[in-house]
This record gives C-alpha cells, structure tokens and sequence, in this order.
C-alpha cells in the first residue's frame, strides 16, 4: 500500500493530493490513509498535509526503500520487485541464492551497505554503508550464453544514460563508457558492473546482473583512490539514489528488449560507441592482471567501438583485432581512461 501511496505523491509531484482521492483510488478509509502518512513521517518522509487541500511530499530521506523505489518504475518495465536490504554480504550473492531457488526474471535485491562486495577479476568492491548504489538484478533470457554476455554492455548504457538524465543536468561533464562496462565521469570510474551467468552450452539457466555505483561518496580507499571518483564528487551535486535506482532499471527494461528481439547488440552499437570514452584513441590491452602483466602480455592500438557482440575493435601493426571482454583489461596510455 505504501508504494502505492508514494506512486501517487511521486506522480502528483509539488501538486496537492487529497485524501478523499487517495481514499477513491487506493480503496481504503481516511483512517488507513491517516495511518500510512504518519508511518512514512516516522521513516523520515517530510510530508505537508493542509486541510481541504490534501498531502503533499516535501521530502524524501536519503535511505533506500524497497516500497519507494518500486513506486518510480515503469508499470510495464523489466523491474517490477525490489528486495532491499539493509547490510548484505553482496547483492549479487543473495540474487544468486534468489535465482537458485526460482525466483522470476525482474527481481532487483539493493543494499544500503555491503559487507564483502564483489568486483571483476576476483577484486573486492568497495561498499560503505549509504553512500553508495548496491544493487543486482535477475534475468532469465531466451538467449545462448554468448548472446546473454550483451547485457553487461547494457547495463552499462542504462547506467550511463540514466546518469546522465538524474545527475548531470546542471553540470557541464557527461557520463563515457570505458570498454567493456564501467562508467567514468571526468576520468574517474563512478561505476562496474559484475554479471555472473548460470548456465548449459546453449541454455542459460539465469543471469545477475550486479551493478555498484558510487553516488554520493566523499572519499575512498587508498588502493582505489586515484582512479575512482563518485558521481558528487565529479558533479558537485548530492544524487536522489533511489530516483538513480528506478531511472537505471527503466532504462535497462528498453535495451534488454531490444536485445531479446534482435539478439546482438547491433541496435545500439552506435549509440553505445558515441558514450566511448576510449574511442579512437591509444589503448594498452593487458592480457594478464594489470598490475602484474609482462612486457609480451600487452599489446598497443587505437580503439574504434564495439562489434555486434560487444568485442572492442582494436586497430594494431597486425590489422584490426576484436578484444573479447573477460579475457583482457584495457587501460588508456598513461592512465586508467
Ligand atoms: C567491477 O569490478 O568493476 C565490478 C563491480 C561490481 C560491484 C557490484 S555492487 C553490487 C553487486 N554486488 C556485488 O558483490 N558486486 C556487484
């Protein structure tokens, strides 16, 4: 019933509601209607109520809210579940044991904080506790495991594009893809994207999409500090993550159709290379760990976009090379981009 109500106080935006519509459209008595405000108050929603006029939402707390975020999803949408939590071991782990156990496509499980937060390539993921954007989304495509891999590179647009829509409207800098899947602002990485696949040679049992966002994060571990930034540093503005949360899987819902009906990704291969931040320019593809790759495990060459699969195509002295995401990490010449 909450999300309900927030729909209607979302939706009403800085319009009065009354309580004799929210009676009508939601079935229920004053009373109840009563009840449920005070309870949003208690959680901290700042909500104006005059007599004869109706509500009013004035504010929204900056915690998560499972009941709050679903009510900014799109009705027809791929994401129409959220489990929130709190604290979690890792989003992706729990939407896993979720998946496991039949839950159906479209469930998001987000976190506030997580307690061992997974990266790409065995790394952790810083994730303190309400600052940052923690979430995994299950998907169960009609596609092989090759083609199910695209969504990564989805995700990624959703990201940027929702980014840019939510956080980037009063600022001068644009959110750019770094080959495969992350999201850099400035140069700094504001966002990785960790999908793990359940699957047969050609039937996939499920997919997870993991997403994790550093929105509002004033600073960061020493490790990570030089390349990673948040979307408040690197804007200077404080991001509505719940509002980030529903515009991201609104966005993604598109795509993930678009690739359901066309099976590759050649229905946004150019939107996606116009948000490449490594596009026609100088890249070093480690075929080892970055920090520990020999000599004879780099290669050198200018990148010209994505395939249809989603490889990055590399122009080198031995003509041009598709990069298949998993295998290699791909860094600009003298730095991360
Ligand atoms: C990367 O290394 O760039 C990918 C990071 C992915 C982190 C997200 S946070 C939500 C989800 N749960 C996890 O444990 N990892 C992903």
């Amino acid at each position: 019933m909450k999300r309900k109500i927030l729909e209607v106080l979302h939706h009403a935006g800085t319009e009065f509601v009354s309580g004799q519509m929210l009676c009508e459209q939601l079935g229920i008595s004053r009373q109840a209607v009563w009840k449920y405000m005070t309870q949003l108050k208690e959680q901290g929603y700042i909500l104006e109520s005059v007599s004869n006029k109706g509500y009013r939402l004035q504010e929204t707390p900056d915690r998560m809210y499972g009941p709050d975020m679903e009510s900014r999803l799109d009705a027809d949408g791929i994401c129409q579940k959220i489990e929130y939590h709190d604290v979690i071991d890792s989003t992706n782990i729990r939407a896993k044991q979720l998946a496991e156990t039949g839950e159906p496509e479209g469930t998001l499980v987000v976190a506030d904080q997580q307690s061992s937060g997974k990266g790409r390539r065995g790394r952790s993921w810083s994730s303190e506790w309400g600052t940052g954007i923690y979430m995994s989304l299950i998907l169960r495509p009609s596609l092989s495991p090759q083609q199910t891999s695209s969504v990564t590179i989805l995700a990624a647009l959703a990201v940027a594009k929702a980014v840019d829509r939510c956080c980037c409207q009063k600022s001068s800098i644009h959110p750019q893809i770094k080959w495969p899947n992350d999201i850099v602002l400035n140069g700094k990485k504001v966002c990785g994207i960790l999908t793990e696949m359940s699957s047969e040679m050609d039937y996939v049992h499920y997919a997870v999409v993991g997403i994790g966002i550093n929105a509002n994060n004033a600073s960061f571990p020493e490790e990570v500090a030089s390349v990673a930034g948040s979307i408040a540093t690197e804007t200077g503005d404080h991001v509505d993550r719940q509002q980030l949360v529903a515009d991201i899987m609104n966005a993604f819902g598109g795509y993930y159709c678009g690739l359901i009906k066309y099976k590759d990704l050649s229905f946004v291969v150019d939107e996606y290379n116009g948000m490449l931040a490594n596009r026609d320019q100088e890249v070093k593809i480690y075929h080892g760990m970055v920090e520990t790759a020999k000599e004879s495990e780099i290669e050198q060459g200018v990148a010209q976009g994505i395939d249809n699969q989603g490889a990055l195509l590399v122009k080198s002295n031995h003509g041009i090379e598709k990069v298949v995401s998993g295998e290699v990490s791909v860094r600009g010449l003298y730095g991360y981009v």
